[in-house]
C-alpha cells in the first residue's frame, strides 16, 4: 500500500511519510510518525482526514458516484432490496438466493422488542420528538441483550446487527404511535421489511391495513438509499465510540443522536420546514436571497454536501420516485412546485453553482415521506432506521480492523499559559 513517500520539511527537521494508496479515489498520506517529531495536524471537522480504511463505501464526490462494495448506488436502488443491500453492506457480497431466503427469514423472527422495553416509552412525554425517543430505547436495549455484549466476539457481533436490522423498524414505529396515541401495532413477520414498517405505522387493531406495493417499494428504495455513506459525522461518531469498546446498541444510540442535527440526517425534516415556510413559488427569490447573505444563518436545507461537489445520486434515484408516488397517489404537492422552482434556481444560480450546492439526499425524501403520510419529525427517525446497518456494518469492520484503537484525536491548544492559582 506504500511504494510512494511524501517528504515534510519544517523548522529544518525532514519527516517522510508514506503515501497510501486505496482502490480508487485520493492517495493518503500516513502521518502517525508526526508527533515523534513534535507535531500534530490541525484539520477541523476532518474536511482532509481519512479516519480509517473502509471497503464498504466509496463515494466520488466531483463525479457524484457512490458505490457500496463496488454496486453503483443506482443500480441498488432499482435493481436490488434493502435486506440483500444489508447483506452486501455486511458481509462484502451479494448473497445467493439460498443465503438471501435465510438472511430475510432470521430479520422477519427478530422483530418483536422485550415488552418491559415497551413500558420505557411511557416515561417520555407524548409530544416527545420521535428522534429523542429512538435514541432512548435504543440506547436501553442494551440492557435486554446480556447475551451479544462481547465486542471482542464476532459471533455476539453479528448477533447485535440482526438485534438492531431487526428491530429498528418497530421503535421507529413505536415512536410514531407513541406521539399520535394510538396502541403499538405488533410487526407482520409474513411482510416484507418495508410493508412491515408501514403496517406498524398505519395500522390499527381496528381496520384491515394492507400496504401498498407502490408505496411499500419506494419505502425500500428510500431505506437503501440512506443505507451507508461512508464516513459521515454520525458513522464516525459510531466509530468512534465503538473504539472505545461500547456495546453495540450505546454505538448505534450515539449514531442516531449524531444523525439527528439538522447539518446531518435533520435536514430532510429542516428542508421540509424550510418548505413549507417557504409557502410558494413567489416567495423563493426572498429565500434564496436569504442563504446567500453572510450575515444571514439562513441555509437551503437540502442544498450542499461536505463531499458531493456534483449532484447528489441519490437524490437523482429519490426525484425519480418523488414523481412516481406523487403520481399514484395523485396528489399536487404545492411544496413540489417549490422544490422543483428551488432546484432550479440552485442549478443556474452563479452563487450555488460556484460553490456547487446541489440537492442532497435529504431534498426530495421530504416530500415522498410527506405524501405517504409520514409526520415531518418522523423524517430523521426513518433516516436512522436506514442508516442503522451502515453504522453496524462499519462497526463491526473497525472491530475487526488490526489498526483499531480508541479515537483520541489531539488539538492546537490556545488557552492560558501556565500559572499559579
Ligand atoms: C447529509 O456526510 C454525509 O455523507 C452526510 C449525508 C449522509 O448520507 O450521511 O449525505 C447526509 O447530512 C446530507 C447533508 C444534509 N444537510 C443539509 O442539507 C443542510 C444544508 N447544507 C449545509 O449545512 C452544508 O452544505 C453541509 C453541512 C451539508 C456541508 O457543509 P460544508 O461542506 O462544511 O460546507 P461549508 O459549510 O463550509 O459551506 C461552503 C460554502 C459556505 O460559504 P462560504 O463561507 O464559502 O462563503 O457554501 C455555503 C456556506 O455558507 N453553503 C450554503 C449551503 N451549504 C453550504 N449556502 C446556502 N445554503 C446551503 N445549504
Amino acid at each position: 500500500m506504500a511504494d510512494k513517500t511524501a517528504v515534510l520539511s519544517v523548522n529544518g527537521v525532514e519527516v517522510e511519510l508514506p503515501v497510501l494508496s486505496g482502490t480508487a479515489g485520493h492517495d493518503v498520506i500516513d502521518i502517525r510518525a508526526l508527533v515523534k517529531n513534535g507535531y500534530f495536524t490541525f484539520d477541523p471537522g476532518f474536511v482532509s482526514t481519512a479516519s480509517c480504511k473502509s471497503s464498504i463505501t466509496y463515494i466520488d464526490g466531483d463525479k457524484g458516484v457512490l458505490l457500496h462494495r463496488g454496486y453503483p448506488i443506482d443500480q441498488l436502488a432499482n435493481k436490488s432490496s434493502y435486506l440483500e443491500v444489508s447483506y452486501l453492506l455486511l458481509y462484502g457480497e451479494r448473497p445467493t438466493p439460498e443465503q438471501l431466503n435465510e438472511f430475510v427469514g432470521m430479520v422477519s423472527k427478530h422483530t418483536m422488542l422485550n415488552d418491559q422495553l415497551v413500558h420505557l416509552f411511557q416515561g417520555f412525554r407524548r409530544d416527545a420528538h420521535p428522534m429523542a425517543i429512538m435514541c432512548g430505547v435504543v440506547g436501553a436495549m442494551s440492557a435486554f441483550f446480556h447475551d451479544s455484549l462481547d465486542v471482542a466476539n464476532p459471533r455476539h457481533r453479528e448477533v447485535a446487527a440482526f438485534r438492531l436490522l431487526s428491530k429498528m423498524p418497530t421503535v421507529a414505529a413505536m415512536c410514531y404511535k407513541y406521539n399520535v396515541g394510538q396502541p403499538f401495532m405488533y410487526p407482520q413477520n409474513s411482510l416484507s421489511y418495508a410493508e412491515n414498517f408501514l403496517h406498524m405505522m398505519f395500522a390499527t387493531p381496528c381496520d384491515d391495513y394492507k400496504p401498498d406495493p407502490i408505496i411499500a417499494k419506494a419505502m425500500d428504495k428510500i431505506f437503501i438509499l440512506h443505507a451507508d455513506h461512508e464516513q459521515n459525522a454520525s458513522t464516525s461518531t459510531v466509530r468512534l465510540a465503538g473504539s472505545s469498546g461500547a456495546n453495540p446498541f450505546a454505538c448505534i444510540a450515539a449514531g442516531i443522536a449524531s444523525l439527528w442535527g439538522p447539518a446531518h440526517g435533520g435536514a430532510n425534516e429542516a428542508c421540509l420546514n424550510m418548505l413549507e415556510e417557504i409557502g410558494s413559488v413567489d416567495r423563493i427569490d426572498e429565500y434564496v436571497a436569504k442563504a446567500k447573505d453572510k450575515n444571514d444563518p439562513f441555509r437551503l436545507m437540502g442544498f450542499g454536501h461536505r463531499v458531493y461537489k456534483n449532484y447528489d445520486p441519490r437524490a437523482t434515484v429519490m426525484r425519480e420516485t418523488c414523481h412516481e408516488v406523487l403520481d399514484h397517489l395523485n396528489i399536487q404537492d404545492p411544496l413540489l412546485d417549490v422544490a422543483m422552482r428551488l432546484e432550479k434556481i440552485a442549478l443556474e444560480d452563479p452563487y450555488f453553482v460556484e460553490k456547487k450546492l446541489y440537492p442532497n439526499v435529504d431534498f426530495y425524501s421530504g416530500i415522498i415521506l410527506k405524501a405517504i403520510g409520514i409526520p415531518t419529525n418522523m423524517f430523521t427517525v426513518i433516516f436512522a432506521l436506514s442508516r442503522t446497518v451502515g453504522w453496524i456494518a462499519h462497526w463491526i469492520e473497525m472491530h475487526g480492523d488490526p489498526d483499531n484503537k480508541i479515537g483520541r484525536p489531539r488539538q492546537l491548544y490556545t488557552g492560558a499559559d501556565v500559572r499559579d492559582f
